[in-house]
């Protein structure tokens, strides 16, 4: 596994990062294979894993909190979010005043056993919730010492490009991958501006031509709705890049992270998944040279 600056946090973090969300946290998902993967994921050499307060209606963060217990957490980079957190019957609500995201923050540290958060990211918010107020807030949690670095987790162009221009923010989170070329001149400016930018959905959130035709467990099926209902555009869009799942020496998800960690100004891909062959394979994709024809094939299939 290699290792990378994230921006100027003056932390490092692995360049395979492992999500902690969707399927992996739900309790249909199997307790003792979730912590399986943190445990094999951080015998790989993984040390940044994020998750959020919302993520799978809110037992994503205990769950992690579970894998961590009793663990040498030193070497490790917890990122979690606030801003939206599970109101109850499937629904995420959304507050972003300096009371919740305070309060947030003090009950992910109980969720998370931990002192203290390296990562807290706003989750998805808009620009007119940045307020002075709220910065305020977030520099009081710095000064308490329970937050080291405030980041913004956002698909939004116009919310990422403000935060490159706010000093209390020293990380960005985006939707990087072989769909998302556009992104690149954005991720260009922020790491420009001196934020550690971190690929959210490195994988595209598995819709490269695998996940429709490969239905093995409940997670596929679940995985697979979700892309129906909510990610059409990259269900759609996916299906050019069904090609790097038949490329030599290489294995499709193995190539779309390569193309992800070619992009210097990347810290980290991060990747959710809940199979074990899957977190060894993606982990062997740090360090890995994306082969040219594949670069070419990926260049062509963006251009279509
Ligand atoms: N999606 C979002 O809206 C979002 C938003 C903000 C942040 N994030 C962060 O980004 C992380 C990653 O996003 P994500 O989980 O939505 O999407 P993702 O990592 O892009 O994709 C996850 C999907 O890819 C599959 N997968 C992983 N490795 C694979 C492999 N080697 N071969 C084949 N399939 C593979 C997983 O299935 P298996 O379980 O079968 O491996 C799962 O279906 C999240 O965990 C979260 O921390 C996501």
């Amino acid at each position: 596994m290699r290792y990378r600056r994230l921006g100027r946090t003056g932390l490092t973090v692995s360049e395979i990062g492992y999500g902690c969300a969707s399927w992996w946290g739900k309790p249909r998902f199997p307790e003792a294979d979730a912590l399986g993967l943190v445990h094999a994921a951080i015998d790989l050499g993984v040390t940044f894993f994020d998750t959020g307060a919302s993520y799978s209606a809110g037992e994503a963060e205990p769950r992690l909190g579970r894998a961590l217990a009793g663990r040498d957490v030193s070497r490790l980079v917890i990122a979690t979010k606030a801003g939206t957190f599970h109101a109850g019957g499937g629904r995420i609500a959304r507050d972003f005043s300096p009371t919740a995201i305070t309060a947030s923050v003090e009950r992910s540290l109980g969720n998370l056993g931990l002192e203290q958060v390296q990562l807290l990211q706003l989750h998805g918010p808009a620009i007119g919730e940045l307020t002075d107020e709220l910065r305020s807030a977030l520099a009081d949690l710095k000064q308490r010492g329970l937050v080291r670095a405030f980041g913004v987790n956002s698909f939004d162009t116009a919310v990422i490009e403000h935060v490159v221009g706010l000093p209390d923010f020293d990380v960005v989170m985006v939707d990087y991958n072989v769909l998302r070329p556009e992104r690149e001149p954005l991720i260009h400016r922020a790491a420009a501006a001196g934020k550690g930018v971190l690929a959210g959905m490195a994988l595209a959130m598995g819709h490269t031509g695998l996940k429709v035709a490969k239905l093995k467990g409940p997670q596929d099926l679940w995985y697979a709705a979700r892309g129906l209902v909510r990610h059409r555009d990259e269900v759609l869009k996916g299906a050019r890049f069904g090609f790097l799942h038949r490329q030599p020496g290489v294995t499709g998800s193995q190539a779309a992270l390569a193309y992800v960690l070619e992009n210097p100004h990347v810290a980290c891909a991060v990747i959710g998944t809940t199979r074990l062959a899957h977190l060894q394979e993606n982990a062997v994709a740090s360090g890995m040279e994306l082969p040219p024809q594949v670069r070419a094939g990926i260049l062509g299939a963006q251009r279509r």
